[in-house]
Parts: C-alpha cells; structure tokens; sequence
C-alpha cells in the first residue's frame, strides 16, 4: 500500500513538473515581434518581411547590390527552407521565436536565420543613426559607462567572432542588457534573452562592399541604426 502511495506521488510530481515546463514554455511565446500571418497566396505560414525602405535606400552604408543578394536571395532562401523543413513536424504553426527556441539541426539553422535577418532589415533606416534615448540610454550607459564604449564594444564583438555568425544587442527580462557573440543562425531567444539589435558577421553582409574589412562595415552600420525601433523592442521585453 505504502509502495502504491509512493507511486502516486512520483507520477503527481512528473505531472507537476511537465505543467510548469509547459506553462514556462507558453510564458516564453514571441514578445520581440509581431505573431506570424498565413501567407494566403502560397499557403505557407512564414512569409519573408517586407523592406519599409527602397533596396538602394541604405547606400553608401550596404549597397543595392548587397541588398539584392542578401535580402533577395539569402533570405527568401532562408524563408523557404524554414517552410519545407517545418512541414509535418509538431512545430508547424508555432510562432517563429518559439520554433527557434525548440528546433535542432536544420529546421533551427534556417528559422533561426528567418528570424535573424528579420530583426536584422526592419532595425536599419536611411533616416537612422545617432544615438539611443530614454530608458534604453539609461541602461546602456548602466552597464559600459557610455554609449561611445558600447558601440566600440559591439564592434570588437563583431570583429573577433571566428567564421560565420551574429553579435547581439540582448536583454533579460529584468532589463539587463549583454552582447553576445553567437555562431552560424543562432540568436538570444535560444538564451531566453530578447535580442534588440543584431549585426549580421556572415560575409554575405558586407563582403561585396567591404571586402575583407569586418570592422570598416562594423564601424559604418551605425550611422542606419533605427534607434527607435531598437527602443521599442527594448520596451517590449
Ligand atoms: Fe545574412
């Protein structure tokens, strides 16, 4: 009888302990952008941004031709592949953050580089640069003692990460901000971290236009950076 009782309460534990993961898990659903539309003409669920700027709009900063490859070719792949690899598995349907956060192997590559490159294109504008305000200001210079040193800091991220990848601006929920250096098509959601802005390392992001010189390109994003966009994810962490 005894043995019995024990037995319950294992399986309550295990069912305690799946509803938590559960519920943490469904806490976890995307903050850092807006939820996913059926695509209607191709009946696909991840459909690839839409530029709220002109290819040659980020010129000198990323040329047209850059923009051409990376947006027009890169992505659309990226966004196709993520389409075919999800198809049938029990992910399909899920919102993009939460598909990076659980996938492995290539259905996490080609999501991951999906929601990359989105927050990537829609954090640029021809009218950016400067710097940040407000809240996100407050915390930055909280945290490296200046906006100047977090720009360098980022840059020095971006130039040292060995082969392909990503440097992040990311927050806790807390508001703590952190860069990280992450490889291939991973992003801070994986950390459960919101990322707020990413610089693309891969060399399709500046080979054409920068050739070898990393941080040149680095150095040159800041003056598109859309800061209020930036803010607005920062806000909504
Ligand atoms: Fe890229």
């Amino acid at each position: 009888m005894r043995g019995m009782h024990r037995k319950i309460n294992f399986i309550t534990m295990k069912i305690l302990i799946f509803t938590t993961l559960l519920l943490a898990l469904l806490s976890n659903e995307a903050q850092c952008r807006p939820p996913n539309e059926l695509n209607e003409s191709t009946q696909t669920f991840y459909k690839q941004i839409v530029l709220p700027y002109a290819l040659d709009a980020l010129e000198p900063v990323i040329s047209r031709r850059t923009m051409e490859l990376h947006y027009g070719k890169h992505l659309t792949a990226y966004v196709d592949n993520l389409n075919r690899l999800i198809k049938g598995t029990a992910l399909e349907g899920e919102e993009l953050e939460n598909v990076v956060l659980m996938a492995e192997g290539p259905l996490l590559d080609n999501a991951g580089q999906t929601l990359n490159h989105e927050l990537y294109f829609l954090q640029f504008s021809p009218d950016g640069g400067g710097e940040p305000t407000g809240k996100l200001r407050r915390a930055m210079t909280h945290r490296w003692g200046s906006v100047e040193n977090f720009m360098t800091a980022m840059e020095e991220a971006g130039r040292t990460l060995f082969g392909s990848g990503w440097v992040w601006l990311a927050a806790d929920r807390g508001g703590n901000l952190y860069i990280l250096q992450e490889e291939n098509g991973l992003n801070p959601v994986r950390r459960e971290l919101c990322p707020l802005l990413g610089f693309d390392v891969w060399e399709h992001a500046y080979y054409l236009d920068y050739e070898n010189r990393r941080g040149d390109h680095l150095k040159a994003l800041w003056q598109i950076v859309n800061w209020p966009e930036v803010e607005r994810r920062y806000e909504n962490n």
